[in-house]
């Protein structure tokens, strides 16, 4: 799995230190509000897990499993609900957690169907973001790193379903995904 790896972006001790100024960053700005973290499966899971470890203000957690990519490297543009919330979210102040925002098309999917559902607010935190791919236009309002235009790989994110477990973001060798 390793061997797949042309070079490590960012080591687990960066993740993990700019995890903890987010973490600290949003129990400042939600202090008294009804903060819910929505994670967005599958990619987000361990971003989600270390992050709320390291918010200090009462939350709740719901995930929601969405996916655009299947086993391609591009958004297919068309995003497919696999399992919805489990909980209503009803004034609630949503902050939505993702592994990465590349097209955008995901983040702006699921924005657009929680404004419907009476929530308070809705904010989005992001580990990663790639500006170069953007095509719908979203506000990400807590932004781990930005990274460039290249497969990356890693604490969370997946190519076909691999090397989620890595603990640290990656490079994909060109060879891995052509
Ligand atoms: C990936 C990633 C984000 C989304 C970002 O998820 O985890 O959720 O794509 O891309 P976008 O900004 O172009 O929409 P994916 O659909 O691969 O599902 P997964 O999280 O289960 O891997
Ligand atoms: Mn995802
Ligand atoms: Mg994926």
């Amino acid at each position: 799995m390793e061997n797949d790896v042309k070079g490590v972006l960012i080591d687990a001790t960066t993740l993990q230190k700019r995890i903890k100024e987010l973490g600290q960053e949003i129990s400042k700005d939600y202090k008294g509000r009804n903060l819910l973290l929505i994670c967005v499966l599958k990619g987000a899971v361990l971003f989600m897990a270390d992050l709320a470890q390291n918010i200090t203000i009462p939350l709740e957690m719901d995930f929601m499993d969405v996916t655009s990519y299947g086993n391609s490297t591009q958004s297919s543009g068309e995003v497919r609900i696999l399992k919805d919330l489990s909980s209503s979210i009803e004034n609630k102040d949503l902050l939505i957690v993702e592994d990465i925002v590349d097209s955008g098309l995901t983040l702006s999917y699921l924005i657009k169907l929680f404004k419907n559902r009476g929530v308070k607010s809705i904010k989005v935190c992001s580990l990663l973001e790639k500006p170069a791919r953007r095509i719908a236009k979203v506000d990400i309002d807590y932004i781990g790193f930005q990274v460039p235009d290249e497969f990356v790989v890693g604490y969370g994110l997946d190519f076909a379903e691999k090397y989620r477990n890595l603990p640290y973001i990656g490079v994909l060798k060109e060879e891995i995904y052509q």
